[in-house]
């Protein structure tokens, strides 16, 4: 996220993905070109949603994943980058291991955007949420006055959410200190956000505060409630995991019902049991837009990152 530093271009991005959300139809905008999926971690929406948004600019689509590929032989990463970059113009990565897709971009002189590197980043989806935030925001007419900042609730694991760390860097950056941000992380695990993270949000201007618990003072002073799932696959042991969904809170119609009726409620998704499902037809939830939404931001990213817009 620290390559987004030019706030107009993220605008820009934003604007392209609506222009291509209203033309609602396919463009050949990107016919000749090749983009590589290598997914080495299991997704449902990052990586389909890449995958239409590139067939639906046109382009081919090449893929590989952990458990078919030549990394079951010992493949190094470095070395399937440079098979696929062969092949394709662009490289879609998600990996386990933090600092992988920096890795794979050192490797290969084609473009490689991060779609999720273990607990570090996933960059894709911050903008993807930002695009939710600026929408829901305008459809509810809402507007901030000059001393007014956006009440941000991260809920969930903020140690291992790579969506978490991602945006909470785009809104400091986008926002330029009109956030607050309160992170919702349940005590029986250090689930916590990272030090570092938290220090340099704080330099960057941002108001922080850390909780164990969900009070109802947090709930009726949030704007934005983004809810993340507790990362399972990065526990060492079955037990803590357990310790810490059993201390997880859950949001349900009921803890809903308590929020501004102009909040927005969001989840990168997939869930697992922290949002109920009587909250789905609440008109706050944007959770299923989100997930619409990424796939013409993910268009906007492509299209820019291939040269289609110059
Ligand atoms: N939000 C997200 O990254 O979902 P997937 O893991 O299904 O791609």
């Amino acid at each position: 996220m620290d390559q987004f530093n030019d706030v107009d271009a993220v605008h820009r991005l934003l604007e392209v993905a609506d222009e291509l959300r209203n033309r609602k139809t396919t463009t050949n905008i990107l016919s000749g070109k090749v983009v590589a999926l290598a997914f080495l971690e299991p997704s449902t929406r990052t990586s389909c949603s890449f995958s239409a948004a590139a067939q639906r600019l046109g382009a081919g689509v090449i893929s590989m994943n952990a458990q078919d590929s030549s990394v079951t032989k010992g493949e190094t990463l470095a070395d399937s980058m440079l098979c696929l970059a062969s092949y394709a113009d662009a490289i879609v990565l998600r990996h386990p291991r933090l600092g992988a897709a920096k890795e794979a971009a050192a490797a290969v002189s084609k473009p490689v955007i991060n779609a999720g590197d273990g607990t570090g980043e996933h960059p894709t989806q911050a903008l993807l949420d930002l695009y939710a935030i600026v929408h829901e925001t305008q459809s509810r007419g809402k507007t901030f006055s000059e001393s007014e900042k956006l009440n941000v609730t991260f809920l969930g694991d903020a140690k291992n959410g790579r969506t978490i760390h991602s945006l909470s860097k785009l809104l400091a950056r986008v926002m330029a200190g009109k956030v607050v941000f309160r992170y919702v992380t349940p005590a029986a695990v250090d689930l916590r956000m990272p030090a570092e993270l938290i220090e340099k949000l704080k330099a960057a201007g941002v108001e922080q505060t850390e909780h164990n618990e969900m009070s109802d003072d947090i709930i009726k002073a949030t704007d934005v409630l983004y809810v993340t799932r507790v990362q399972k696959e990065r526990f060492s042991d079955a037990a803590s995991y357990e310790e810490a969904m059993k201390a997880s809170f859950r949001v349900t119609a009921e803890v809903a019902s308590k929020m501004k009726s102009d909040a927005i409620i969001m989840h990168p998704l997939p869930r697992v049991d922290e949002i109920s499902t009587d909250v789905d037809s609440d008109p706050r939830c944007a959770y299923f837009k989100q997930m619409e939404n990424g796939m013409y931001v993910r268009m906007a990213l492509l299209a820019t990152v291939l040269g289609a817009l110059e």
